[in-house]
């Protein structure tokens, strides 16, 4: 594994063990009502992937999302992660497992600082009680400084160091969604699932977003699960795309087979009328 800038990273030096993320949706069926939101869909990601899921709006794209991430509780169907089945579990065991997400509409603490936001992600990881706890207790000081190296790695790797002490709220939309990404690798996660990360972002925000993905992706090997709706950026970051429309998959492989699918282009032009990338 290629280190970060020439320095080896603490996030990426764990045991291939723990950065074991094969997830396994099987049959997947989740309804609200008379709505299909997640029909009978499969879908299955290794360890080091990055797989995108695309589809025009209303597909069932964040509904998927929200199955994997304990979010909504689909009706049929399971889902695998790391051997053991993850369908009914808490979002906060999910956590604990190693699934992290960022959000369509972004969710952090706009009055905290981007450090702040950052750190309470790290809770997670903490062994020890808080009531407990004191500084001058050695595995405790060890825990920390293992803390703050993570989260200054990811800070200088995201290029946040002149925004580490902003509010949140103050920042522009598009750093936002980078604090975000930063807050969700601040968990460690094995498994990073990413909601439309490149949602309302200008042209260079989205070009600096899809740096950053491919980078975590390729020199830190962080397997990940991408929704977007726009095929354009999705076709130039994943090796492999799954399509979803009206709740179904309708197709699934490399870009430049789903991006020549009929049925792909028809749900794209009934859609936004475009599927250039
Ligand atoms: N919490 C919910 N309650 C009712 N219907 C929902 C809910 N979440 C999603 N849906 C419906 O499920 C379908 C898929 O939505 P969604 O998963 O948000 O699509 P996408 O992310 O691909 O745009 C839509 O018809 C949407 O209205
Ligand atoms: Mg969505």
């Amino acid at each position: 594994m290629k280190a970060f800038r020439g320095e080896p990273t603490i996030y990426a030096s764990a045991q291939s063990e723990d950065r074991r993320a094969e997830l396994e949706v099987k049959d997947l069926t989740l309804r609200f009502g008379g709505i299909t939101a997640v029909n009978r869909v499969n879908l299955t990601v290794q360890t080091g992937e990055l797989v995108a899921v695309i589809g025009p709006n209303g597909a069932g794209k964040t509904s998927l999302l929200n199955c994997i991430t304990g979010y909504y509780k689909p009706q049929e169907g399971q889902i695998w992660f790391n051997g053991k089945e993850i369908t009914h579990l808490s979002t906060h065991h999910l956590t604990k497992l190693g699934i992290g997400r960022t959000y369509q509409n972004i969710e952090l603490f706009p009055g905290m600082t981007v450090l702040s936001n950052m750190m309470l992600a790290r809770h997670v990881h903490c062994n020890y009680s808080l009531g407990r706890a004191s500084v001058f207790m050695k595995s405790v000081r060890n825990e920390e400084v293992r803390h703050r190296r993570v989260l200054e790695e990811l800070i200088d790797f995201l290029e946040m160091q002149s925004i580490r002490k902003s509010l949140v709220g103050s920042l522009p939309y598009g750093l936002r969604k980078r604090v975000e990404l930063g807050r969700a690798l601040a968990l460690e996660p094995k498994l990073l699932v990413l909601d439309e990360p490149f949602a309302g972002m200008t042209l260079e925000e989205k070009e600096d977003m899809v740096r950053f993905l491919v980078e975590l992706n390729e020199s830190w090997a962080q397997t990940m699960v991408l929704v977007e709706h726009d095929m354009s950026v999705v076709m130039s970051i994943s090796k492999r795309v799954f399509v979803l429309d009206f709740g179904i998959k309708i197709a699934e492989g490399p870009p430049e087979f789903v991006q020549k699918h009929p049925q792909v282009i028809k749900a794209y032009l009934g859609d936004t009328g475009t599927i250039e990338s």
